[in-house]
């Protein structure tokens, strides 16, 4: 088949599968409402857990660094892009998750490659929780060490793998908190597994640092788990923190390998400074503003409540204590629907398909932010406690759902 007619070929097989994306352009800042077109939607598909992406004192200090730095770093780090601003940043973060030392990538995705890539190489092995983000799977398929993924939560598959294993050096990889699902890895549990095995273990905390933890520091800090030893923490800036970019956190030694020879780190030119300013100021807030946590979680727990007291979306909302709490469908067409019904309320959130998420796990993914209030939630769960919404339900209902526990291969 020709290379055009086999692409258009796909696009229609995706359209048809009720898993055809588009983006939507929107006008205005994020936070709870977003304007499109015109229109102003109560938004819950946002990873601003804090609502710091338009904090007054974030986008501040990110004016004024372009006031005296200009707007661009102009070279990667080993050349001449590496400023105080970014040095400063690494020592904050370094404090604040309590590890020896931190290296600022440019992206989640970017860090997650690095990792296998730098530290791992022929006759390694990487095992990684069946779910986690798209960036891990990718990084394990982008590396010379061979891949494993255990099902989810899974300890005794885990340990299974670790034993048989004749591997030179293993990784074991998995979200802290998981991004499609909002359940949380036994962080602690997973430190004991790998030290008995002598493997280390990389924290993909993405969705939670800045949302759990005392001070916000993420998942390991909220179990008790240091990043030290055989622990690797990677954090996003992009999410709770309102800013972007990522880091890794961990021994000294392990850090300065990527320094020195992450390709994705050394081969790409430095974030602004003006965007390294603005994380160094959200990640201030994040430790100082514990009030934003707090009241994300009473938003969190708010939401549960209402929620279960319908018992058709109580039987249907997961287990999750974090901002992620998906409501599951089953089919794409029901997710999508149920998605396009909020939308025409004037309510905003997406609808999560394969291949993101397993084959008849289509879901909404609803986020909470701290910016919330009581009567945004009453809002969204008066619609999808509706009659059409309960019509979509009903159809969904209708058709068997296929198996929940995937074999997925991509998670974007
Ligand atoms: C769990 C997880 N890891 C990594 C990433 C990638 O981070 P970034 O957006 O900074 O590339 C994301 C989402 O974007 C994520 O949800």
């Amino acid at each position: 088949m020709p290379w055009r007619d086999e692409l258009l070929f796909q696009h229609a097989q995706r359209k048809n599968d009720s898993q055809w994306r588009q983006r939507v352009t929107i006008e205005s800042p994020q936070g709870t409402r977003l304007v499109v077109d015109g229109r102003t939607y109560l938004n819950f598909c946002s990873n601003d857990y804090l609502g710091l992406a338009n904090h007054p004192h974030v986008a501040n200090a990110s004016v004024a660094a372009i006031k005296t730095r200009g707007t661009s770093s102009g070279a990667s780090h080993l050349v001449c892009g590496h400023s105080d601003e970014h040095h400063l940043l690494e020592m904050e973060i370094a404090k604040f998750v309590g590890a020896e030392k931190a290296v600022v990538f440019s992206t989640g995705y970017m860090a997650n490659l690095a990792i296998p890539q730098t530290l791992l190489g022929r006759g390694d092995l990487i095992l990684q929780d069946r779910l986690n983000h798209a960036s891990l799977i990718d990084a394990g398929r982008y590396c010379e060490a061979k891949m494993k993924r255990y099902p989810h939560l899974d300890q005794n598959a885990l340990e299974k793998l670790l034993t048989e294993s004749q591997a030179r050096r293993t990784l074991v990889e998995t979200d802290g908190v998981f991004s499609m699902d909002g359940d949380i890895a036994p962080v602690h549990a997973l430190r004991e597994q790998c030290k008995n095995h002598e493997a280390v273990l990389l924290v993909d905390d993405a969705h939670g640092f800045g949302v759990l933890g005392k001070s916000g520091a993420g998942t390991l800090s909220a179990n008790n788990v240091a990043v030290s030893g055989n622990v690797l923490m990677m954090g996003t800036l992009g999410k709770a923190a309102g800013s972007f970019g990522a880091f890794i956190a961990g021994d000294e030694v392990y850090i300065e390998s990527l320094v020195q020879f992450a390709r994705t780190y050394i081969y790409t030119t430095a974030l602004p400074p003006s965007v390294i300013a603005a994380t160094r100021t959200a990640i201030e807030l994040i430790q100082t503003e514990s009030d934003r946590r707090k009241h994300l979680h009473r938003n969190i727990k708010q939401f549960r409540e209402r929620i279960q007291g319908h018992a058709e979306l109580g039987k249907r909302i997961l287990n999750s204590t974090t901002p992620i709490q998906p409501l599951v469908f089953g089919s794409s067409l029901a997710a999508f629907k149920a998605s396009q019904l909020l939308w025409e309320q004037g309510i905003w959130v997406s609808a999560i398909r394969p291949p993101t998420v397993p084959k008849g796990g289509a879901r909404l993914r609803i986020t909470l932010t701290a910016d919330h209030d009581s009567e945004d939630i009453q809002q969204l769960v008066d619609v999808l406690n509706s009659d059409p919404m309960k019509r979509i339900i009903a159809e969904s209902n209708q058709k068997k759902l296929e198996a929940t526990e995937p074999d997925r291969e991509v998670n974007p």
